[in-house]
């Protein structure tokens, strides 16, 4: 017998337009994603303080706080990073369903990753955000010293390095943090959420 043979779908008494409703504004996923010292926590924490202060009810999933805890004990092989990704895209879109809006905030570096988690969300609901930052620009901030660590050999399957990032193609919002401050990338992304109808 195969082990979800027997479970079967609850529909749920409190719909999600119901739940939704309530907060004011849609829900949806802000995907960042960009190498290791590209500026996604920092842009993603301000971008929902911004939201916080403009009435948003908003979750924050971030990278190594998540891999301390849901996701302790993977590892940056790529099998573990898939993994990686497919539960925090399965916990951004109970957040989304429960109608905030999510940040995540994850190198995610496959696109095929991306492109799976994008799947699992309602249409318009998923917005992918590159933080496009050159490797150059952040390994000369390098503000947790990793690559220096991993130029010395001392971290395998460093991303930029000695293991892939696949750049994004079309994202629905495209940051270049060596351009412009932190405050206008974060006007830039909280623009589009006025201009989309997303918030008001
Ligand atoms: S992901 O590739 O699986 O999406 P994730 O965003 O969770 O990565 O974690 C990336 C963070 O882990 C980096 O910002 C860095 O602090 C740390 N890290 C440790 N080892 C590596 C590595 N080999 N490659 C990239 N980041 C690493």
């Amino acid at each position: 017998m195969k082990q979800d043979e027997n479970i079967v779908w609850h529909t749920q008494t409190v719909s999600r337009d119901q739940k939704q409703a309530h907060k004011g504004h849609k829900p949806v996923l802000l995907w960042y994603t960009g190498l290791s010292g590209s500026g996604k926590s920092t842009i993603a924490n301000a971008v929902e303080a911004k939201l916080f202060e403009l009435g948003c009810h908003t979750y924050l999933l971030d990278g190594d706080n998540v891999r301390m805890g849901l996701n302790k004990g993977l590892t940056f092989s790529d099998e573990d990073r898939v993994e990686n990704i497919r539960r925090i895209s399965e916990v951004a879109k109970l957040f989304v369903e429960a109608g905030l809006i999510v940040s995540t905030a994850f190198i995610s570096p496959f696109a095929a990753d991306r492109a799976q988690a994008r799947s699992i969300m309602t249409d318009g609901e998923f917005l992918e955000v590159f933080i496009d930052t050159p490797i150059e620009v952040c390994e000369s901030r390098d503000p947790k010293g990793l690559y220096k660590k991993a130029r010395a050999g001392e971290i395998p399957n460093f991303t930029g390095i000695s293991s892939a990032f696949d750049v994004p193609q079309n994202p629905e919002i495209h940051v270049k943090t060596a351009e412009q401050t932190i405050e206008q990338s974060v006007e830039k992304i909280v623009s589009y959420l006025k201009l989309n109808g997303i918030i008001k």
